[in-house]
Formats: C-alpha cells, structure tokens, sequence
C-alpha cells in the first residue's frame, strides 16, 4: 500500500458499528414481526426499499429463509431520477457507494440480497404482486416517490403483510407524512402501532397482530407502550425506556469524574493521616524524653508522671 492510500474502515462486528438510522426499538419490532410471521408459517419475500449502508437491511436478512427473496433497492453511487431527490441524495448521501453497503453486509452474510441500484419507481419490474410478506419504505422522503412506493409495497403484499413505513411523522420529511395519512386515509392501510420513526401497518386483519403485540409488550422491562383511538381505532404507541446514547455518554462521564475527585480526596486523606502519625510519634518522643528528664526527687513525688 503506498502512503497516499487510506486503508479500507475496519468491517463492522456488530449492527451498533454500521451508520445508518435504524433506533433500537424499531430493531426490536422489525424482529418481534419478522419471526411472528415465522411462528405463524407465514412465507413469503422480504423487500427494503432504500437501504444505505445496510443497517436495517443486515437485520432483516437474518430471518430470509430457505427459498425466499430478499431485494433491496437503492440508487446508492447512481443518478437519482429528478432533481430533488439529487439533491436529496447529495444532502444526506453524498459519499455513499454500493461497495460500502456490500462490504458492510457480507460482515454478517454469506449471500447479498438481490440488489436493484435504480428508482424505486422500478420495483414492480423485479417483485411479482403478493409475493411478500414484509416491506420496508425508506427511501427518497419527496411525497410523489413515497406515495408510489407504499403503492407498490400493496401491490406486493398480500393481505396480512407487513409494510413498515419510515419518517412518517419527522419535521423535515412532511412529504413521507402526506403520503403515509393518505394512503391510510384513502388506500385502507392500517395502522398497527407507530414508534417515534416508523409506522407499522397492513391492509389486513390488524386486531390479531395488535392483540399478539400488546401480549409481547407488557412483558418487557424496557418498552413503554400506550393504546390510543384515532378516528375510532385502535393504534398503539411503542418506546423505548433506555436512556439515549448521548444521555448514556453524559452518565458516564460524570461518572469518571466523580471517581476522579474521590481518588484525589482518598489520596488526601492517606497524606492527612502519614502527616497526624508522624506528629503523634514526634509529641510521644518528646513527652517520653522530657519524662525522664525530670529529676528523680520530682519523679518520685508525682508516680503518674
Ligand atoms: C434513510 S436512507 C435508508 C436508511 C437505511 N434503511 C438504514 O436503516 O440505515 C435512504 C436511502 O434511500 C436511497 N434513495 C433515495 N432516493 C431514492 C430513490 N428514488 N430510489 C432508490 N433509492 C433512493 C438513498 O440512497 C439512501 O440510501
């Protein structure tokens, strides 16, 4: 390697070293409803529809099972197809490339997904209709391409599939809000629970799954949950109760702090003490020559001294 040459980043031992936006909780959920469905026997492919550097996709891939698919799209190092999401694309992910997401989930498979580096606009030309059981929408946040992709995630999922829907509610992504509320409003996607960044639906039976999840989420320590009517029904709101990383990282710093000021003020103490030692030891030398200095007479006469 010559010196100009930088070395290849170190391949990511565990999900947490993988950059992407994929919160804990919604790992939790993406898992709790993939191996439902294994559970249940429900087979079917699985399609994410933008994946980045494969955070959520490299969790995902564990529950591919023998004789499914598993597709990503992604425009990665490619031109997107109009303007904005160019500049979508060099806002948020100018230096991605498909090696890296490659590079990445072969860290943790032996076999990549099938990969489609194009629009999702495409998707329909590579998944058959109703052939999947779970799809992710994460892709371009501009409404026209949201709104055709959660179409397209109908098209290929059969009735009880699962579409998870992401930044349906963030401020900067009013355009993935407009096109998830109308497809819930107009299409007859149903809610199944909602966490700060994703929205979980179907355009089947939502009060089983519901049910089952309500089950799962009163017996975990760390998952807050409530239930809320909207527009007569039922939605649950799903949290996480772990202190966030930066909550996390203050903690500990405040930590090593105060066992910075406890190793000092035990240091002092240690020296306080040598110091009283060697001043008792001095006063008890003095006091025991100064004793036997007296005359005997005087001696005598006060025993006790
Ligand atoms: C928010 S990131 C995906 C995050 C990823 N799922 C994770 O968990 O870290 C959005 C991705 O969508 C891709 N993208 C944006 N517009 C697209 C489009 N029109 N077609 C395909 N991919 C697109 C971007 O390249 C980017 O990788």
């Amino acid at each position: 390697m010559t010196r100009q040459e930088t070395a290849p980043p170190a391949p990511p031992a565990a999900l947490e070293d993988v950059k992407g936006w994929f919160p804990k909780i919604d790992q939790m959920l993406f898992t709790w409803f993939l191996e439902r469905q294994e559970r249940l026997g429900e087979t079917g492919d699985l399609v994410e529809l933008g994946s980045y550097l494969g955070k959520s996709a490299i969790l995902m891939g564990r529950h591919r099972r023998d004789g499914e698919r598993f597709t990503v799209c992604d425009l990665f190092d490619s031109e997107a197809p109009d303007d904005s999401n160019q500049a979508e694309m060099n806002g948020s992910y100018a230096t991605l490339t498909r090696t890296a997401f490659e590079s990445n989930y072969r860290a943790f498979h032996d076999r990549l997904p099938e990969i489609i580096q194009a629009p999702t606009s495409v998707i329909l030309d590579h998944v058959e209709p109703e052939t999947c059981r779970f799809v992710h929408v994460d892709a371009s946040h501009l409404y026209e391409h949201v709104a055709g992709d959660i179409q397209a995630a109908h098209v290929m999922l059969p009735a009880g599939g699962i579409i998870v829907c992401d930044d349906y509610r963030s401020e900067h992504t009013p355009g993935v809000s407009a096109a998830v509320w109308e497809a819930v409003a107009v299409d007859g996607l149903r809610p199944i629970c909602v966490t700060t960044q994703k929205l979980y639906g179907t355009w089947g039976d939502v009060g089983t799954v519901q049910d089952e999840l309500l089950e799962w989420l009163a017996a975990q320590d760390n998952v807050w949950h409530e239930v809320q009517q909207v527009a007569g029904r039922r939605l649950l709101r799903v949290k996480g109760r772990w202190a966030p990383s930066s909550e996390v990282q203050r903690l500990k710093e405040r930590l090593a702090k105060s066992q910075d000021k406890l190793a000092r003020t035990e240091d002092r103490l240690a020296r306080a003490r040598d110091e009283l030692a060697s001043v008792r030891n001095s006063v008890s030398f003095k006091v025991g020559r100064s004793v036997t200095a007296l005359p005997r007479a005087v001696r005598r006469r006060n025993p006790g001294s």
